[in-house]
């Protein structure tokens, strides 16, 4: 799908690079809330093909990889995650919005009926955005994330509904 000169669409080969940066950038890791455990490029290829994490790669309009989405389903539930990057230097232009409209879009369509987020709360970046696109903040769990440099972080929790709530499922 496009939002303003963005699109995002399923990971290709000549995205590798730029995905395989963000996803071994400590800084990213911390504000993303996720360290992963292997950053070889086998594991990185691996990532961005999985069926159990959704990964579409947000580009520009020379089709240029410059940040990601990202879900994945809680098992049992239809309750997912979302989580979205951006470049440093690509922020503030529309990217990130295009990002999470990416994620509310996959998780509808894996008819999913609320879409979780985590951030930390001094993430106004994030924070405001996800709140502008239907998210409501639930809570902040303390000390639940452990960064790049070893400190424990809060995390908040937002979540937004995706109309397809049916019954007392979860
Ligand atoms: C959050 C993030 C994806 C936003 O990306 P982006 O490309 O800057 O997003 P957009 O340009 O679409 O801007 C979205 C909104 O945030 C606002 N914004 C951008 N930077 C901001 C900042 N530092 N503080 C407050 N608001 C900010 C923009 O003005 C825009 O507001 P609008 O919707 O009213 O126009 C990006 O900052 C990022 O990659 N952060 C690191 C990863 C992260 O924190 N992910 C979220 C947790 S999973």
């Amino acid at each position: 799908m496009a939002v303003s000169g963005f699109i995002a669409r399923r990971p290709v080969d000549a995205d590798f690079a730029v995905l395989a940066q963000m996803r071994r950038d400590s800084r990213l890791q911390n504000e993303t809330l996720y360290v992963p455990e292997d950053t070889a490029d086998a594991a990185i290829r691996a990532w961005m093909t999985a069926a159990e994490s959704c990964v579409r790669v947000v580009a520009d309009a020379e089709d240029q990889a410059i940040g990601f989405a990202e879900v994945w389903s809680v098992p049992d539930t239809r309750k997912a995650h979302g989580r979205v990057a951006i470049l440093s230097g690509r922020r503030g232009q529309g990217a990130g919005t295009a990002a999470l409209a990416a994620v509310i879009d996959v998780a509808t369509e894996l008819g999913m009926a609320s879409l979780l987020a985590e951030m930390t709360p001094d993430n106004s970046a994030a924070r405001g955005l996800h709140l502008r696109h239907g998210f409501r903040e639930v809570g902040v769990l303390d000390c639940h994330f452990r960064d790049t440099s070893g400190l424990w972080r809060d995390v908040l929790v937002m979540q937004r509904p995706l109309g397809l709530s049916s019954g007392r499922r979860p």
